[in-house]
């Protein structure tokens, strides 16, 4: 018989989709709830005395803070960890200056595998148990990046930029090294323990026509793999997508006419939408990564997310680092807070929460896997000190609920917070005392 653990303690998890059944119905707090896990997967959770009875002789370990579902980031570049913080830049300059000189060392696996190491210790460590990310040209730092997470027992998406123009001579596939590279890594990585291939091409001005109906055709090939690239981020890059594609209608319409809109699609951003491309998002159920730190730090725009969840198109939070400023979930959706005040909408904590959740899980197309504590899904989860600096702890004697409670954690806490980080049931990290 399998042996089932469970994990005592204030609890909180999600009934529903707040940005559909209202804030107050959508989440669910016990201050004396359980998790029973078994196998790495969710057996039970609720009421602590009821699960208790219900598994006679299984280990009870009080979690010491409170339960929550691990952090989701559904959109994110580990090869750029090393160029966070970046100065003085905006999109375009920032690739160049930066980003692509960076990239360009990724060639070497044995550095490719060092900055997993580091990439997978800051994602644990800010609680984050789910994450999709780019990587670069290289296969070998898509090796790298699924290796250690396999090594971590971690959820991890991820895939092979394709980039064959507009990009320094050492960063640049070619329509068919891109397409067979990707396709024997999608063979080699996904559907492998709990890796899941995502094809990747970087974004419209970096790909060739043929690159791009050569992603459509590995995407046609793969179904069940993710496809994520960028969306709609900067105006100077919207309007160089509009020289260099003047047939198709929008951004958008380049990505549509090579078969890379659809489920299952995941666009990066999406700030300047227009009515159209709206439109063809919520047709598809194709959804976007909302990168709030990166959008303010590179001061691309302010992304409309009520008004996309209005129109139900898929959206989760994501850090983007390294054009993100944090690998903390907090400080992403403390920025999505700010964001959406700048258009005059005050999102619920609940509501920022879910979009770090369960919100970036189901925009990743795996809402049934990860993202909620609820029976069936993986164990993927996150232990909470909700006094972990001293002005967090004088805050929470004014806070007069559990949204208070959870509001001022998102304005004010960080990594600091994160006690214990579990996926598939094993902790994987623990904060020293
Ligand atoms: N657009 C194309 N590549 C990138 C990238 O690496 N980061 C961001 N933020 N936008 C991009
Ligand atoms: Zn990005």
């Amino acid at each position: 018989m399998s042996e089932t653990t469970i994990f005592r303690g204030p609890l909180m998890r999600f009934a529903g989709d707040p940005f559909e059944i209202g804030a107050e119905a959508a989440l669910i707090y016990d201050e004396d709830s359980a998790l029973a896990v078994e196998n790495g997967l969710i057996a039970a959770v609720g009421p602590a005395e009821t699960i208790i009875a219900a598994y006679p002789g299984a280990g009870v370990s009080s979690a010491g803070g409170l339960i929550a579902p691990g952090f989701v980031d559904c959109h994110m570049h580990y090869p750029q960890t090393a160029v966070i913080a970046s100065y003085g830049t905006q999109l375009l300059d920032w690739l160049n200056t930066y980003t692509f000189p960076e990239e360009a060392r990724f060639g070497d696996p044995d550095y490719a595998a060092k900055a997993a190491r580091i990439y997978f210790d800051q994602q644990l460590m800010n609680g984050t148990t789910t994450a999709c990310s780019f990587c670069t040209i290289h296969p070998a730092s898509v090796d790298a990046y699924f290796a250690e997470a396999a090594r971590r027992g971690v959820r991890a998406l991820g895939g092979k930029v394709m980039m064959d123009r507009n990009a320094p001579e050492n960063l640049r596939d070619t329509p068919q090294s891109g397409y067979d590279d990707s396709k024997a890594l999608a063979e080699k990585w996904h559907g492998k323990g709990r890796a899941q291939y995502a094809v990747t091409p970087r974004f419209a001005p970096t790909s060739s026509p043929e690159q791009l109906e050569a992603a459509g055709t590995l995407w046609a090939e793969f179904p069940d793999c993710v496809m994520q690239t960028h969306l709609s981020e900067n105006h100077a890059e919207i309007a160089w997508v509009g020289e260099l594609f003047p047939d198709c209608p929008d951004y958008l319409g380049v990505y549509e006419k090579f078969g890379l809109l659809g489920r299952g699609a995941l666009f990066g951003h999406g700030i300047h939408l227009t009515q159209r491309e709206i439109d063809r998002l919520a047709e598809t159920g194709a959804g976007i990564a909302h990168c709030p730190t990166s959008n303010q730090f590179l001061g691309s725009g302010e992304c409309d997310v009520a008004g996309l969840r209005a129109r139900n198109v898929p959206l989760g939070l994501a850090t983007d680092v390294g054009g993100g400023t944090s690998f903390s979930m907090f400080r992403t959706m403390k920025a999505a807070y700010e964001v959406a005040q700048r258009r005059g909408v005050s999102l619920s904590p609940v509501h920022l929460w879910w979009l770090a959740t369960e919100g970036a899980a189901k925009a990743l197309g795996i809402g049934g896997k990860v993202g909620n504590l609820a029976p069936g899904l993986e164990a993927d989860a996150v232990v909470l000190n909700l006094r972990s600096t001293p002005l967090i702890t004088h805050r929470m004697e004014r806070a007069r609920s559990i949204s208070e409670v959870l509001f001022a954690q998102i304005v004010l806490a960080d990594d600091r917070a994160v006690m214990q980080t579990i996926c598939g049931g094993k902790t994987v990290y623990c904060r020293e005392a």
